[in-house]
């Protein structure tokens, strides 16, 4: 079996062989020093003239960054090195040299970078994100699964809008016109009648002509979906899972946070239960700092920085007016023009992470409500059969997976959240 930096603690004292990519290199009198990158992690190689092949000290001179090099020697404890060990090395094997790797240690612009995400992949920071992403993956299913959860797939490929028709990914299904999913929710509803507990998680799509630090045309969104849950209990499973998904964290990968410089302080304070703030209390907040900001508005990402730096945890807003708000958000009893909607924002000004609440479930008033927002009753009948056989209450939410990355990871822009990402006029690599 081929032996991983990863792995090296176990081989203390062994001979071993690794292959991987010059990470940096430079000599010092007798000793050389290499540092090999093999994706699992990053290992000093030590060549000493006497202890190694004189060939490999030669060829030492012809390292290149990114150079793909095969090395054996035996496994030492260095806790002063990354790992806590380091090869004493003895043999260097050159097995292809890279000329020119674009990417130096040197300052790039973002664009050039972007160009290059497949090679900018490769560097240390980029991996800790990349880890730390792969952690929450793992934790959103855990958490889910370990609450009796059933992991449910929605379709990519939909006739019907769950969120407005203005961003909508529209494509051919041979002869029909079909849409990519906005949101797996609507079937989660389904899910839900068919499993009590399920979750979607998957790629979404949006066709939003914006550049900001917060949207991306393709990204991840965990959607569960309770039966017989309401608002209040749709809250608390959400803080709930916040709060689990950002311990895993910080107890499994303390060493990408700290390549990150991510003030953990603050994440430490991320524990249920979050304040709760009605959406006119919210609005209390942003009319006394006077930002022009108009009730019944939904919130820009200042209006949501501002609420969210009154506290140290996420805040939850909740009854949204109805008329900013999908058709399927159930409208208050007592009061029709608030809904039964809550948001999640994040601490720092990270913004809406995310978006959810209880669905209507009254036949007439869903279909009124498909109607006014112009959208085709016929393409949703299968939607409308939830309250027309067996209609149950039911409550759910959608998390954001790169805005949660980039919230964790401390991250000024969704874009490096996700390895290759899609953005308004940018669809490469
Ligand atoms: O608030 P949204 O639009 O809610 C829904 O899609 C519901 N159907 C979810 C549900 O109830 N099952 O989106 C949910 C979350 C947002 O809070 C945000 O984190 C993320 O999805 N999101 C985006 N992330 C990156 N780029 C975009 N363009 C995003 N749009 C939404």
């Amino acid at each position: 079996m081929h032996n991983y930096i990863s792995d090296l603690k176990k081989h203390i004292g062994k001979k071993v062989t690794l292959k991987g990519w010059v990470y940096n290199s430079r000599s010092s009198g007798k000793i050389k020093f290499l540092l090999l990158r093999d994706g699992t992690g990053l290992c000093q190689c030590i060549y000493f003239k006497g202890e190694c092949e004189e060939k490999a000290l030669e060829d030492f001179a012809k390292l290149t960054q990114e150079t793909t090099v095969e090395v054996t020697g035996v496994v030492r404890e260095e806790p002063r090195s990354p790992g806590g060990v380091e090869l004493g090395a003895e043999t260097l094997n050159i097995l292809h040299i890279t000329k020119d790797f674009p990417i130096s240690p040197k300052d790039h612009g973002v664009d050039f970078l972007m160009n290059n995400r497949h090679l900018w992949i490769r560097s240390k920071k980029q991996n800790a994100i990349l880890r730390i992403r792969a952690e929450i993956v793992s934790a959103i299913y855990d958490f889910f699964n370990g609450k009796g959860f059933t992991l449910s797939d929605a379709p990519i490929f939909t006739p019907n809008a769950c969120e407005g028709t203005s961003t909508l990914f529209e494509t051919q299904y041979f002869d029909e016109k079909a849409y990519l999913s906005q949101s797996g929710q609507l079937y989660m509803e389904a899910a839900a009648a068919a499993l009590g507990k399920a979750y979607c998680f998957g790629p979404t799509f949006r066709a939003e002509k914006s550049k900001t630090r917060r949207h991306l045309i393709e990204f991840w969104m965990v959607e569960p979906e309770v039966a017989f849950a309401n608002l209040k209990d749709n809250m608390e499973l959400a803080e709930q899972f916040v709060e689990y998904i950002v311990g895993r964290v910080l107890k499994n990968k303390k060493e990408e946070l700290k390549t990150l410089e991510r003030d953990t302080s603050t994440l430490e304070k991320i524990k249920a239960p979050f304040p709760k703030l009605h959406y006119k209390e919210a609005v209390e907040i942003l009319l006394k700092k006077d930002t022009g900001f108009k009730d019944g508005n939904d919130f820009g990402a200042t209006d949501e920085t501002i609420i969210s730096s009154q506290f140290d945890k996420p805040v939850f807003v909740h009854h949204y007016p109805t008329a900013i708000k999908a058709f399927y958000m159930k409208e208050e009893e007592a009061d029709p023009t608030y809904s039964l909607s809550c948001d999640l924002l994040a601490t720092e000004g990270y913004g809406e992470i995310i978006g959810g609440g209880q669905r209507e479930d009254r036949l007439e008033i869903l279909e009124k409500k498909i109607k006014e927002h112009d959208l085709n009753l016929e393409h949703l009948k299968w939607y409308t059969d939830l309250r027309r056989y067996g209609a149950f209450q039911s409550s759910g939410f959608g998390l954001g997976l790169e805005r949660t990355v980039s919230w964790i990871c401390g991250l000024s822009h969704v874009r490096e959240t996700i390895a290759f990402p899609r953005m308004y006029g940018r669809m490469y690599p």
